[in-house]
């Protein structure tokens, strides 16, 4: 049986992994400033993370949700202090589009409405609401098409008021990341997320706030809406929850009220991936990760600010975004191959930085020495090619 070919591979095997460095079979190291695509929140292989999770598979690894998980409650209750919203409920399940999907459900059934706005440039997800909601046309199947969906400019107060004034009464909810990932790190404005909160509390729909990659501090704050001083409706999350292992959720206000079967899961909240989320807020608070991508974040930003070519260098705390003119288009191949540095992208000239959150400062330094040579090194071999 042979694998389906989806993704486009380097041919590169990680055997081993500790804090931001990662090694491959023949024993190269590698700085890993892509955070295995936005995932490892507190470094790999955390010891503390590894011991969580190895005396829980000891113990038991899963057993369903038809009966009483103690761990589901003491992490709803780290999860509550750690992000400020001691009083939402939790949703357990297992990945990111997952979380979404049964954000937008729940804002369906509060509402008993259909219609949900998101915005240009947005991603969700693949499960058949959250692509539905995710702009972009080659990952949406026939099946999942919808007429549901508005998609928006973002950013764009006055568009977002028009709709409510229009369609207001029909919209069940708006869904948001706080900062686009996969749309090449946009950060979304505080009057932008003010408007979405008071169209949402003047229509009665619901706010969701996508924090799936923004969210679990690697913004600098424990969701990037934070920033904005906005209280969503439903806050959705995955990556940096298990830091590598499969954990989602949605954090829920105290208003939308759940009912028995409303949703539900086989595999959320299991006992062995609640260790492994609980491990993860314990090594967040007591190595102050939230302050530390605050701080590297600026650090790293200010230093890229600093360098020739590269544009428009944003975002927040450790989500890091810049363009790349096309005179030094192999920047990011080259920080591979030839500096060993794993960065991420977005289409189609943006370079994202998204590494552990407990990334050093000696770290960022190696990484911005890195780009800085390389970049000095593309631009004189570009102004060397004869014309
Ligand atoms: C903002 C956002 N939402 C949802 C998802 C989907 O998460 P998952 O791949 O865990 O389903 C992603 C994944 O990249 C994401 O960046």
């Amino acid at each position: 049986m042979k694998l389906f070919d989806v993704y486009p591979l380097n041919n590169i095997t990680i055997t081993r992994a500790l804090g931001s460095k990662v090694w491959d079979a023949d024993g190269n190291e590698y700085l890993d400033m892509y955070g295995g695509h936005a995932v490892i929140s507190i470094g790999h292989t955390h010891p503390h993370w590894v011991k969580r999770i190895e005396s829980q598979l000891e113990k038991i690894a899963f057993y369903s949700n038809s009966l009483v998980i103690p761990q589901q409650q003491e992490l709803a209750d780290k999860l509550g202090k750690l992000s400020g919203k001691n009083d939402y409920q939790l949703f357990l399940c297992n990945s990111g589009a997952e979380a979404n999907e049964n954000a937008l459900k729940l804002a369906s059934f509060h509402t008993n409405r259909k219609k949900i706005i998101a915005f240009k440039k947005s991603f969700h997800g693949r499960t058949s609401l959250a692509v539905a909601a995710t702009d972009n046309p080659a990952i949406v199947a026939p099946v999942n098409q919808t007429n549901n969906i508005v998609f928006l400019p973002f950013n764009e107060v006055d568009s977002l008021n028009a709709v409510f004034k229009a369609q207001g009464n029909d919209i069940a909810a708006v869904i948001v990341e706080g900062i686009q990932g996969v749309g090449g790190i946009n950060v979304a404005t505080t009057p932008f997320l003010q408007a979405i909160r008071q169209n949402c509390d003047q229509y009665g729909a619901v706010y969701i706030a996508d924090s799936v990659q923004c969210g679990y501090g690697r913004s600098g704050k424990f969701y990037s809406h934070d920033h904005a001083g906005v209280q969503a409706d439903i806050y959705s999350m995955a990556k940096g929850m298990g830091n590598g292992f499969p954990i989602g959720a949605i954090s829920i206000a105290p208003h939308l009220q759940p009912k028995y079967g409303m949703l539900g899961t086989t595999f959320g909240g299991n006992q062995l991936a609640c260790a492994a989320a609980l491990g993860v807020l314990e090594v967040m608070e007591a190595e102050n990760l939230l302050n530390n991508a605050a701080e590297i974040g600026q650090y790293l930003m200010d230093g890229l600010r600093q360098l020739p070519l590269i544009e428009q260098v944003r975002g927040a705390g450790l989500m890091i975004g810049f363009d790349v003119p096309d005179s030094i288009k192999d920047l990011r191949k080259n920080l591979l191959w030839k500096h060993r540095i794993f960065t991420g992208e977005a289409k189609p000239n943006v370079i994202r930085l998204l590494p552990s959150l407990a990334l050093s400062k000696a770290d960022a330094d190696h990484f911005l020495d890195a780009i800085g040579a390389e970049i000095k090194a593309l631009s004189s071999s570009s102004t060397l090619i004869p014309s």
